[in-house]
């Protein structure tokens, strides 16, 4: 009988300067890690929150893992009560999923716990309702990357679907050291949009979509741009513009603010363009008394490179595909930070 296993989420990039709340992204940097334990008396308890994030809610209602691990007692429900310890790896309100990560890497740890374990559809319901917890909203556009692994969509019903991306492609985001609410940077969404601008977004989204499919670059430069969010939200990222306008002027296929904020991203063609690309952006956010962490990736990464044991979860009916946890000993053998969903088991010693 597993008694205990610890999840990880890497950090995700939620809208990709296109697919607003729809389009996310996850990449290679250190993300949160959740341990999981069976206990006997029922319900969600959070002992532990470590990392580089320490003052969350611990009443379980309220913090993001907690709210999802409520929903999945009261899905399955186990006949067990679970006790939670957190180790942040994404800092919150940048921009990054740190608030989702939690949810993810909570809910993949306990469906390692359960028999049968629920569906990929199902643990992306409940992701989702813990990222309401701390933006109020249920978009699952950082949730469905961290589940899948690289570019995903996250349809409002029905499990999230993976997206082919070309790989020579990776990103560049780089992270300002402050801090911008999600639900502050939504509020300045509010109001009316011209419906030339939706049309022009659309067309944005097919053309980024059609690249990845089509492995065509040409495509997604045309596509990687947003007309429709960015510029409500640019006077909240100080310094963006010319973060922008250095990443392309370092070559990048297109660059916006990843998720809310205050974090920026680019996309690039091969890792020394965007390796170039980041140093830019941040020395960019420097120049506006900003420092900034750099992170570099495929944007394809976790999911490939890294090939766990696995076994196939329980299939909902709507879920288009399996999620796959690694089995007992897999973490061991791979290679840190890499893999969007990962569970390590324990088991009870009697
Ligand atoms: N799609 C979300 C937003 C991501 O841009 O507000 C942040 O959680």
């Amino acid at each position: 009988m597993k008694t205990w296993a610890t999840g990880y989420a890497p950090p995700s990039i939620g809208n990709v300067a296109v697919g607003f709340d729809i389009l996310g992204q996850s990449f290679d940097a250190p993300g949160d890690r959740v341990t999981v334990r069976r206990a006997e008396q029922p319900g969600v308890r959070i002992t532990a929150i470590r990392g580089v994030v320490q003052n969350l809610p611990l009443d379980a209602e309220n913090n993001t893992a907690g709210r999802a691990l409520r929903g999945l007692v009261a899905t399955a429900e186990p006949g067990f009560g679970l006790e939670v310890e957190l180790e942040k790896g994404i800092a919150l309100g940048s921009g990054m999923g740190g608030s989702a990560a939690s949810a993810v890497a909570a809910l993949v740890a306990a469906n390692a716990l359960l028999d049968p374990p629920l569906s990929l559809g199902t643990l992306y319901e409940l992701a989702k309702e813990g990222e309401a917890a701390a933006s109020g909203s249920r978009h699952g556009d950082n949730v469905a990357p961290m589940l899948l692994g690289g570019l995903a969509l996250a349809p409002e019903r029905g499990a999230p679907i993976s997206i082919p991306v070309p790989e020579q492609l990776f990103c560049a985001v780089v992270h300002p050291h402050f801090v911008l609410e999600t639900r502050r940077a939504r509020e300045a969404l509010r109001g009316a949009y011209a419906l030339h601008d939706f049309v022009r977004q659309s067309e944005h989204l097919a053309l980024v979509l059609a690249g990845c499919f089509k492995n065509d670059l040409e495509l997604i430069r045309r596509g990687l741009s947003d007309t429709l969010i960015e510029p409500r939200r640019a006077a909240l990222v100080p310094g963006f513009p010319a973060v922008k306008a250095a990443a392309l002027a370092g070559g990048a296929l297109g660059a916006s603010i990843s998720g809310a904020g205050p974090s920026v991203f680019a996309w690039a063609e091969g890792r020394g363009t965007a390796e170039r690309v980041g140093k830019a952006m941040a020395d960019a956010f420097e120049a506006h008394g900003q420092v900034a962490d750099v992170f570099v990736s495929k944007v394809s990464a976790p999911r490939r490179g890294w090939k766990p044991r696995v076994r196939e979860l329980r299939q909902h009916p709507s879920a288009g595909r399996p999620v796959r946890v690694a089995e007992r000993g897999d973490l061991a053998r791979a290679r840190p930070r890499r893999g969007a969903v990962r569970a390590r088991e324990g088991a009870a010693l009697e």
